[in-house]
């Protein structure tokens, strides 16, 4: 969703932001804007539309500075136009604020200010920081912005820049992600690390309820009731490379393409083959409770909440724990009897899901104790949780999710063993698991070894405008990913459904322009798998079936198939979506759709 860049120090301030804000863009965003502080006034300049748009009107300008603030906005309140577009500023345009988040009681603080004779230009919430904190600026920004952050509720991340205070920036956060990046020509804050790892990998994070000056010689970390905070830079894993597409067309084929490597890295170390056991040195601190517990809950939301479902079946399989799956964005609205040490696990790529942070809070207040499996260190959900699992699995950019998933289900599983190993589980089938889970980055490396074949089936369909997929236990979440894979990119109609549910609705809809996506490796599902085909097939349905190398029998009744290795059933999931996933990618890039910006939608959603 909206991005934040800041910088000031040495360097000019312009392209900094404008590369900033590119590293942003896979947030999802409609428009952009930045200003800069050229010692004198501030000048600023905004469009709609891609950072090119920006750059473009730019173009001669020199807005010359050493302190600047960007933005990239994804539209809530009030239309992606350029008057809505970030930074907001007061009347006299001295003071300039970009915000991420969303004020909850604007509408009130609006029509107070508006009884004062302030006029409004923007649709925005926003608009109402820029005229609260001009209003109480009497020299000192940092207090300004502090008065402004007890008056409002709800969400924000910002960064103010005044004319009257130049060579410094004010950032505050609640809610909102915000991080300082230290330089040796400089200080940048950003929503995301992603914006200034070309220049620093030395950060430190904002805490909620925090704000920070940032001058050219440092800066000062303060509580929202100004007490003094300080805090050690922490180095950021992430390198300039990861964020660049190293040949690759598109960051959602490349990121498919790394999970060889991202399975691999989340095992590595992590995996003692000769005693069947996983060791996790991330959820140590709870070992204690988590090895006894007997009630877990799976909070998350997208293809996160996906890989949670299939984290069910595994537990179910792997240890005595009752499991249950809810949408963060539900699960607020449940009323859940938890039983003693019962443990939510909460799953997140970003770390930052507005609905997934507050299931979590929601989940502490009840008493249960958190994990997390996170992929970006230092985020909300991974310093909310107790204890918790990287993944390790360096920046993903696509925002249609691929990576993280099959790293989530890898972590899952071995969260599952090693509680299962502590309960009845026994020593030959830990061993087995083991032995199997070290073979899945090379088995996905032959999955993707077929990438031409599942082009040229995608070739074949992506015309059709109505897909089902179909799947049982372990790979019906693989269905709905595979659905929300091909809606997300491609903007196909497509349908994820248990297949044991197709006589109860969707066989109505099978003719020759509905394919099919089977999901039907080789496990205790298969021969009910078969006959769902077997149905499809009478009913003259497309069936592209996913299945185990060398599986005869179904090669003879799909029109297409998609092979994969063989497997344990509770790891087919981490093979069997390879496939969805270029499917899905081929069907977007023949439609030429913007893969890795598919419209309206946002890699990290941070409000409700
Ligand atoms: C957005 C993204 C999805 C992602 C979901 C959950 O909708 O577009 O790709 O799966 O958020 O994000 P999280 O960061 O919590 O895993």
């Amino acid at each position: 969703m909206c991005g934040i860049v800041c910088y000031i120090g040495e360097k000019s301030a312009k392209q900094i932001l404008i590369e900033g804000l590119k590293q942003l863009e896979y947030r999802g965003y409609d428009s952009a804007g930045i200003a800069v502080h050229n010692g004198d006034r501030i000048e600023y300049c905004k469009a709609v539309g891609k950072i090119t748009e920006l750059e473009a009107k730019l173009n001669g300008r020199k807005m010359e500075g050493h302190t600047g603030i960007g933005h990239t906005r994804w539209a809530t309140h009030g239309e992606p136009t350029e008057i809505n577009a970030h930074p907001h500023m007061d009347q006299e345009k001295k003071l300039f604020v970009i915000h991420n988040g969303i004020i909850e009681n604007y509408y009130n603080l609006k029509k107070k200010l508006e009884k004062d004779g302030v006029v409004f230009v923007s649709d925005t919430d926003t608009e109402v920081l820029a005229h609260m904190i001009a209003r109480y600026f009497d020299g000192d920004l940092n207090k300004a912005v502090r008065t402004v952050m007890s008056e409002v509720e709800g969400t924000f991340g910002i960064a103010v820049i005044h004319q009257d205070a130049p060579g410094e920036i004010v950032i505050a956060r609640r809610g909102s992600p915000l991080v300082i990046g230290v330089s040796d020509n400089g200080y940048f804050a950003a929503s995301d690390v992603s914006a200034m790892v070309r220049y620093t990998k030395k950060v430190v994070h904002l805490k909620d309820n925090e704000l920070a000056t940032l001058t050219r010689d440092g800066f000062a970390i303060s509580t929202a009731q100004a007490k003094r905070v300080e805090r050690d830079t922490e180095t950021v894993e992430w390198s300039a490379g990861d964020t660049d597409l190293n040949g690759f067309p598109h960051f959602m084929l490349k990121e498919i393409f790394e999970q060889p490597s991202t399975i691999e890295n989340a095992i590595r170390g992590r995996l003692e083959p000769g005693e069947g056991v996983p060791k996790l040195g991330g959820i140590m601190p709870v070992w204690e409770k988590l090895k006894s517990c007997r009630h877990i809950v799976i909070v998350a939301c997208g293809t996160s909440y996906y890989a949670g479902y299939v984290g069910r079946y595994c537990f179910e399989k792997l240890t005595e724990v009752d499991v249950e799956i809810e949408l963060a964005s539900e699960f607020r609205y449940r009323k859940f009897n938890f039983p003693p040490n019962t443990f939510i696990i909460a799953l997140s790529q970003s770390g930052e899901t507005a609905d997934t942070l507050a299931a979590i809070k929601e989940a502490r207040r009840k008493g249960a104790s958190l994990l997390g499996i996170v992929n970006v260190v230092g985020s909300s959900i991974a310093r909310e949780t107790d204890a918790g699992v990287y993944n390790h699995a360096g920046p993903e950019i696509g925002v249609a999710s691929t990576k993280i998933f099959t790293s989530q289900l890898t972590i899952l599983t071995l969260i599952a063993l090693l509680i299962g190993r502590h309960q009845t589980l026994p020593l030959t089938e830990g061993t087995e698991a083991i032995r199997e889970i070290m073979a899945l980055p090379d088995r996905v490396q032959r999955i993707l070894a077929q990438a031409n074949h599942i082009q040229a089936v995608a070739e074949k369909y992506h015309k059709y405008p109505n897909w089902l997929f179909i799947g049982r236990k372990f790979n019906y979440p693989i269905a709905m990913e595979g659905a929300l894979k091909l809606k997300e990119v491609s903007y196909i109609h497509a349908e994820g459904y248990a297949a044991g549910e197709m006589k109860h609705g969707p066989i109505a809809l099978i003719n020759p322009d509905m394919p099919t996506v089977a999901i039907a490796p080789k496990d205790d599902m298969y021969d009910k798998m078969v006959n769902n085909i077997q149905e499809i097939k009478s009913r003259k349905g497309p069936v592209i079936a996913i299945i185990t190398e060398g599986d005869e029998r179904l090669k003879k009744i799909a029109d297409d198939v998609i092979e994969v290795p063989p497997s344990l059933d509770f790891l087919y999931p981490v093979l069997t979506v390879i496939p969805c996933q270029l499917l899905a990618y081929y069907c977007a890039d023949f439609l030429k759709r913007d893969i890795d910006k598919p419209r309206n939608l946002a890699k990290s959603v941070t409000v409700e």
